[in-house]
This record gives structure tokens, sequence and C-alpha cells, in this order.
């Protein structure tokens, strides 16, 4: 047997999301001090990969960054190495460029690359195992929409986030009598806005899996009028959309694997409902955005990527290639990436419990009139 050090890589891939520095922390920590590896972050993801740049991760280099979002490798969600924009005798064509990344790999002398990332990511991971290279998935994603793992991290900063943004939205709504459309993250599924909409008390929750009326959105605001309740806060989902209704797109980011930006839904509501009853209430617009994805990671996220990467570790030690650390039931356990990429995870209306529970609150999907009986 060899006894040369084990080398590890990492990379970060697609839109950053709180919990990513938290999984290197650990990672790093836990090969270093428990496996003696040797690790390097190749940096802005596949791109690092493809022209070698990369930094060593070091006990010293990753000291303090537990608790911070973002990533200290940075992050792309721009470059698949499987379709890649290159420029060739002037002109600029996509290739498959995947080999020119497993050369890297091998003059590096990596054993294992290991990459954070969602579902476009883990889709290039799963095909960089398919070329032979040892490849271990760690689940990252606010919107939590991956399927073969219970939760992404990243999903529950989110969601505090949305939570908090609501609180103060429900103080100033309520002096003004105003009607506040949040607008938050999610692409196409809704985990976000229905969580954060029910922790923020939310009135109406609009998510992409419930396509809506707006006349059943009328209904519930003039129902909380008739109470007195002359405020009322929306949630809507980016990816949400009316009944017969197509998704509002904000732009198209052409490099990208995922091109489709959504975003503006917030803005098309509030127009669509200020003809309706912009003679009884001010309307207004909020956009969250990217405030969703920065700054501190939580607690519960912090946590579970420490799990995350503690367990990751001992999957390089076990040789468990080919596959993503997952949480299944509370447990920390790992599934094949081929199981993991190509569905996304959405809510299904008829079973999933929050949907009830929601209803049970009297929150409108704007799928169907809201009677409240006294
Ligand atoms: O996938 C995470 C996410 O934040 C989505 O919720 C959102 O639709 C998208 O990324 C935004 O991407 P970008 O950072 O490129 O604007």
């Amino acid at each position: 047997m060899s006894d040369k050090k084990k080398k590890i890589a990492l990379l970060t891939g697609g839109g950053d999301a709180p919990g990513l520095n938290a999984v290197i922390y650990t990672l790093t920590k836990t090969c270093i001090l428990k496996y003696n590896y040797e690790l390097i972050g190749y940096k802005s993801g596949y791109r690092g990969l493809y022209i070698n740049d990369f930094m060593p991760l070091t006990l010293e280099n990753t000291t303090g960054i537990l608790h911070k979002g973002g990533s200290i490798l940075y992050s792309s969600n721009k470059d698949n190495l499987f379709d890649y924009k290159v420029v060739e005798n002037g002109v600029e064509v996509r290739k498959d460029v995947s080999d020119v990344a497993v050369d890297n790999l091998k003059k590096e002398g990596v054993d294992c690359l290991v990459i954070l990332g969602g579902d476009g990511t883990l889709t290039s991971a799963r095909d960089f195992s398919r070329k032979g290279v040892n490849v271990i998935g760690v689940p990252k994603t606010i919107d939590n929409d991956l399927m073969a793992t219970d939760v992404t991290f990243g999903f529950n900063t989110a969601v505090n986030i949305v939570t908090e943004a609501l609180g103060r939205l429900h103080t100033t709504a309520e002096s003004h009598h105003r009607i506040i459309v949040v607008e938050v993250m999610g692409r196409n599924a809704g985990w976000i806005a229905l969580h954060g909409g029910i922790a923020g008390s939310a009135d109406i929750i609009l998510i992409p899996e419930i396509p809506y009326k707006i006349e059943n959105i009328v209904q519930k605001i003039k129902e909380r009028d008739a109470r007195g309740k002359l405020f009322t806060i929306i949630v809507v989902s980016e990816g949400a959309k009316e009944l017969g209704g197509t998704v509002t797109v904000n732009k198209v980011v052409k490099d990208s694997p995922d091109p489709i930006r959504l975003g503006g839904i917030a803005n098309k509501l509030t127009y669509q409902l200020e003809e309706i009853i912009g003679g009884e209430h001010e309307i207004r617009p909020v956009v969250l955005g990217h405030t969703q994805r920065g700054g501190e990671t939580s607690p519960y996220d912090r946590i579970l990527s420490a799990r995350y990467g503690s367990y990751a570790a001992k999957m390089i030690h076990d040789e468990k290639y080919g596959n993503m650390v997952c949480l299944k039931h509370g447990e920390i356990s790992y599934v094949p990436l081929e199981e993991v990429v190509g569905a996304q995870k959405l809510i299904d209306p008829e079973t999933d419990e929050l949907v009830k529970v929601a209803r049970d609150l009297g929150v409108s999907f704007g799928d169907m009139p809201v009677y409240r009986k006294r």
C-alpha cells in the first residue's frame, strides 16, 4: 500500500448558499486532524477546475469561517464543463472540456473531488463520476428542491430571513392599512414561500405548485377588510403563476446552464391588484432577492453543514465515491449521485402537511375562495 497522503479537492458551484463555509471548515478540519489528508480548493466552481486555479485549504486559512455566509472558494453558476463556452479561431463555440478538468485532477494527484452544489452542479458531479473521477456530493441550495435529501443546507437561513422580513413588514403594513406583496426566491419550488410564509404569518401564500386566481386573492383581502384587518401580507414565490398563465422572467443569462432567472411577479401582482382594489388600499411590492442568500448562516444550517462535512470526510475514508451525503428522517446517510439529479423536489399540494396546516390557519393559496365561519 502506498503511504502517499490522500489529496482531497473541494469546489463550490451554483448560486451561493449559507453553510458553504461551514462545510468547507468541517471537512477541512476533519480531513486534516482525523485522517491526515491534504486539501485544495478550486476557485469559482468548475471554472477553477478547468483553468487549474486552486488554493491549499489549511487549518490556518479556514479558521473562523463556520458562521459566515458565502464561500471562501467563490462560486459560479455559469460554468458547465460538459458544455463550455470557448473561443476558437475568434469564434465562440460550446464544447465538452471535461477532459481538461480530469487531466488537471490527475496532474495535482487528487484522489477525491468533493462538490458542494445544487441540481446543476451535482449533474456535472454525476457526469465526472461517470468519467471515473472519485466524486462525493454535498447538497446545497436555499431552494430546498433537491431530490434524495430531506433538506439542503442554506434553506433554513433563507426561511429565517424571510420570517424576519415578514415580521418587520407586518408592523408597517398594519400602520398604513397597506397590502404588501413580498417576493421570495425558490425557482420552481415553493418551499421558501411556504415555510417562511407560515412562520411569518402571511395571509396569502402563492407558490409555483398551486396556480392562483386573482379573484381569490381579492376575496381574501376583502374577507380580512370585513373583519377589520385592514392590511394583508402576501408572500409570492418568484416561480408562482396564475392559473393558465406562465412564470414571470426577470432575465435570461445566456451562458448559464439554467439561463432563466425568475423575478418580477411582485410588481406584476401589485399592478393587477391596484387595477381592482387600488381605490381601497395602497399596495406595495417588496423583493427580498439576494438578501435571502447573504449574511450569517443560521445555527440550524451551521449544524447541518457540519454534519454533512464530517460525514463527507468519513465517506472519503470509506471510499464511498459516486454518492451524495444526505439527510433522511433525521439521520445522515448517502445516496448515489445517479438518484439525485434530473428531477426537482416540489411541494405536493395534495399531501404536503404544511399546505394543510396553512389552510387550517386560513391562509389562502389563491386557488379557491377562503370563507371564515364565525
Ligand atoms: O437557486 C438559488 C437561487 O437563489 C434561486 O432561488 C434563484 O432563482 C436563483 O438562484 C437566482 O440566481 P442568480 O444569483 O443568478 O440571480
